[in-house]
């Protein structure tokens, strides 16, 4: 099946299910803004508390805060977000639809690089196992081609962005001869600087209300509150401080359902260290936040960095960690080395200084700070991805199933009984009960089990139990394993002990030590 495929397949089970809704779907929905429902939100819930056990529980020297979404003005002037938070825009006159320039061209690089993957793929399948790719690729004349189309564009486009220059990227689209998707035509407008922060009135009368920002990334919640933290935390240097929160963008391309949304959540991690030290801290982040990722066990081979070579005036070192989408490799964190810039504005801004007091040396500096910011519902999505299986079985049916981590599942554990009388859906009752402290559960009576099992591989469930006759005698149920399907005959004692272990989020923290 072709990924675009699998890809909605995904989208439609996430809304079936209960997972992400559109949001205000009953007045035709909002672009780019969704709602999670009912085991999303368990799922979101999840991969926070995995993030944040990672971050806070398991370093003794990072602690959390909670900032809040409004924050000063000035706050986004400091960071530059005011000044330089913007996308490049170009309209089409025909359909009267807005673009982003920057995309254009990205897709145009793909569409170089769709063709030289469908020329390697149509000589893989011709030449079977004496196929050599690499031979192939440096000397087919088409492939030979496409490549250096796709480097001269590449270096031309990098060249624009780096400098900011519309016209320039304005040319690019002409001399490419891209055309808009919905008239097909090249009739554009110039290149635009577009603003990508939402604002709003704070204050009660037109006089006296302030222009604020609904904040773009958590981050400069944790910057501004760094002395606060430090001070009343009696943090000594290396320390961190984490934040899992809501941010805005004005998204012009909003695509790929909830991989770019204007309301997302991040969970950040600001690392602040010696200045000179930031290097060595670099690397160490970047494999910890990797192993982070492998720890769901989704295979080394889904992952990749993405090391900037263009970096941004304030960073000297930034990394990219890029999952396997079913529409390519797409970043989900981004690891930067940030320098001092953050907190340098910050103090020249506000007029406060912002200094640590290294006691064992006698020096004051402005710490230099490695970030670790990864988008929630990106990693919800990716996960999503990893999980959603189509299955034939022996038996000839098929299967929908969420092969999700067990410690992420939204509900743990079905208990089923096998006929809805007799005293059996009591005894399930007795058994939730009891475990119902330990982790989610849920009930479920209606229709066969087959179909209740159906329902419960849908959403991921890794343990279903059945409660029959057998069980009101010898206090025993047949457990099911959602991925192998094997079935075991358990005591109802040994439950929480077989169970919990696997479906706790101390499972996944353990691979992290
Ligand atoms: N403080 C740094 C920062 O915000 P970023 O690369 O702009 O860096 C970090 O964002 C992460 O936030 C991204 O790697 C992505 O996972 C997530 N993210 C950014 N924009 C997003 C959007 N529009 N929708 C969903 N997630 C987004």
């Amino acid at each position: 099946m072709a990924q675009e495929d699998v890809f909605k397949k995904i989208v439609s089970h996430c809304k079936e299910y209960g997972f992400v809704f559109p949001s205000s779907e009953i007045y035709d929905g909002l672009a780019a803004v969704y709602d999670y429902g009912q085991n999303g939100i368990e799922l979101k819930n999840n991969i926070k508390q995995y993030w944040w056990k990672s971050m806070v529980l398991m370093h003794e020297n990072i602690v959390g805060i909670d900032s809040a979404v409004f924050m000063h003005p000035t706050i986004w002037k400091a960071s530059g977000h005011v000044d330089a938070f913007n996308d490049p825009l170009i309209d089409n006159r025909d359909s009267k639809k807005r673009y982003r320039a920057d995309v254009l061209i990205e897709d145009q690089i793909g569409k170089y690089e769709d063709k030289i993957a469908k020329e390697v793929a149509k000589a893989a399948k011709k030449f079977g196992d004496s196929f050599d790719e690499q031979k192939f690729c440096e000397t087919n004349p088409r492939v030979l081609e496409n490549k250096k189309k796709r480097d001269a564009l590449q270096e031309r486009y990098a060249e624009a962005m780096g400098a900011m220059d519309l016209e320039g990227l304005k040319q690019i689209i002409i001399d490419e001869g891209i055309v808009c998707p919905i008239s097909g035509t090249k009739n554009w407008t110039d290149v635009r600087q577009f603003n990508l922060m939402f604002s709003t009135e704070m204050g009660a009368s037109a006089d006296s209300s302030m222009k604020v920002y609904l904040r773009p990334e958590t981050a400069q919640g944790i910057f501004v509150n760094y002395l606060n933290v430090q001070k009343t935390g009696r943090m000594k240097i290396p320390f961190g401080i984490a934040q899992i929160g809501k941010a805005f963008r004005n998204e012009i391309v909003a695509r790929q359902f909830i991989f770019r949304m204007r309301e997302f959540e991040q969970m950040e991690m600001q690392f602040f260290v010696k200045p000179g030290t930031e290097l060595e801290w670099f690397p160490r982040w970047r494999e910890t936040r990797m192993k982070w990722h492998q720890a769901l066990g989704f295979g080394a081979e889904n992952y990749r960095f993405h090391d900037h070579e263009k970096l941004a005036h304030y960073a000297n070192a930034a990394t990219d960690i890029e999952f396997r989408m079913p529409f390519g490799f797409k970043e989900v964190e981004g690891i930067h080395s940030r320098t001092d810039f953050d907190l340098s504005q910050h103090e020249k801004f506000s007029g406060k200084q912002i200094k640590y007091f290294d006691p064992a040396t006698n020096e004051s500096y402005v710490p230099y700070v490695i970030e670790t910011s990864i988008g929630v519902d990106r990693m919800f999505l990716s996960i999503m991805c990893h999980a959603y299986t189509e299955e034939q079985l022996e038996n000839g049916e098929s299967r929908v199933v969420l092969k999700l981590p067990a410690a992420l599942a939204p509900i743990k554990l079905a208990v089923l009984p096998l006929v809805k009388k007799d005293g059996l859906p009591e005894k399930a009752r007795e058994i939730i009960d009891a475990l119902k402290f330990h982790f989610n559960c849920t009930y479920d009576e209606k229709d066969t089990i087959g179909k209740r099992y159906r329902r419960q591989d849908a959403i991921g469930t890794p343990y279903c139990i059945t409660v029959d006759y057998d069980t009101l005698k010898d206090n025993c149920v047949t457990l099911r394993n959602r991925d192998t399907m094997e079935q075991e005959r358990v005591s109802i004692d040994c439950l929480n002990s077989l169970i919990e272990d696997k479906v706790s989020i101390a499972s996944l923290l353990k691979k992290l030590q």
